[in-house]
């Protein structure tokens, strides 16, 4: 399988290195990141283009632009992991479109997008008979929509409670277990490379909101948007709050909740037992999937990291190699 990819950050970088490494059966035909771009349809040496982007910051040369190696390398999936623009959604939806009007599959990290634009990107992709996979947009490596499209396939879907975001779950964990005040975990946070300089789209609950978005779109594509969710960040909690909670055998973890029974959709700080299956610790990510047959099914993991987001996308890789084999 020829793939092509747009982007050579934390993730593009881990998905070459475990392309290189390990006997996948991919060659990478395409590679962009803002700044340069490198095309060869024989397959590029991959060691190569690591070592050059790590000396010179390039992964290939000044002259190609990413949407030229969308639009001429020649692969059969686009991976696109370029950052996440939460407003638009650009250039990452231009990319995807221009690939998909190619007839290539498109596999994504890059939560925008899907947030976004999931419908029309999803009936572009129907209509051009390819794929549009984003398994790793929400929890990382957890195989979340893996698990519901196959391993519960048959399953009705009722509900989906989560932990998404890991450097609020870990402000949270360290707020109990040390008594610390938010802001001495946030900085703690910042200095362990967990929190950004500017936490906001992690603390006050956006981007486990624009995770929970993308799950109900992609579990019931009843078409909400970030708008439809009723959010509250974890920024104004007191250590008394998380105190009274361990009083009671409790502690105080953000969770993400979509119920389809109910229509609700809420990111907000809430206090549950300790032996509930979602208390993970540091920066971990869970799901709780409710269904009908298989009833609760809680999956817990890392919900980011170089290696750990590669591993969801060569899963979807793997998934698209499989089912077109199966059919040509
Ligand atoms: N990191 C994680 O653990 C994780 C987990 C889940 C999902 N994600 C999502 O995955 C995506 C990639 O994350 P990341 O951590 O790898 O980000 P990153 O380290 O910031 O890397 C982004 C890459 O995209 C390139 N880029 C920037 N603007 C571009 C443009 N206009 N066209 C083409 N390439 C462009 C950058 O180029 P330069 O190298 O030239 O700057 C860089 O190579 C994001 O959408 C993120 O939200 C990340």
């Amino acid at each position: 399988m020829k793939v092509a990819i747009i982007g050579m950050g934390s993730v593009g970088r881990g998905l070459i290195e475990m392309i290189a490494t390990k006997d996948l059966g991919m060659i990478v035909t395409g590679i962009a990141d803002s700044k340069s771009g490198i095309i060869n349809e024989h397959g590029i040496d991959l060691q190569k283009a690591l070592v050059r982007k790590k000396e010179t910051g390039l992964c290939g040369d000044p002259k190609i632009k990413a949407m030229e190696v969308v639009t001429n390398a020649k692969y059969d999936v686009l991976v696109e992991v370029s950052p996440t623009n939460a407003e638009t959604g650009e250039p990452a939806i231009s990319y995807m479109k221009t690939a998909m009007q190619r007839k290539k599959h498109v596999v994504t990290s890059n939560k925008g997008p899907i947030a976004l634009a999931y419908k029309k990107l999803i009936s572009l992709a129907k209509k051009n008979g390819v794929e549009l996979r984003h398994e790793a947009t929400v929890a990382g490596a957890i195989p979340v929509f893996h698990t519901i499209e196959h391993g519960l396939a048959g399953n009705e879907i009722y509900a989906i409670y989560g932990i998404l975001n890991g450097t609020c779950n870990y402000i949270l964990t360290r707020m109990a277990d040390e008594g610390l005040t938010y802001e001495q975990a946030l900085l703690e946070a910042r200095e362990m490379g967990y929190a950004e300089a500017d936490p906001t789209y992690d603390v006050q609950g956006i981007d486990a909101a624009i995770k929970l978005v993308i799950l109900a779109n992609t579990v019931w594509g009843n078409g909400v948007t970030l708008d439809d969710v009723d959010r509250t960040g974890i920024n104004l909690l007191t250590p008394d709050a998380i105190r009274l909670a361990e009083e009671e055998d409790c502690t105080i973890r953000l969770i993400a909740e979509a119920d389809r029974r109910t229509d609700l959709l809420r990111v907000s700080p809430r206090i549950i037992r300790k032996n509930h299956p979602l208390v993970v610790n540091g920066t971990l990510n869970a799901i709780t999937i409710v269904t009908d047959m298989a009833r609760d099914i809680t999956l817990i993991g890392r919900g980011a990291g170089s290696v750990e987001t590669a591993s969801a996308i060569i899963g979807d890789l793997l998934f698209i190699a499989t089912c077109y084999d199966r059919r040509s």
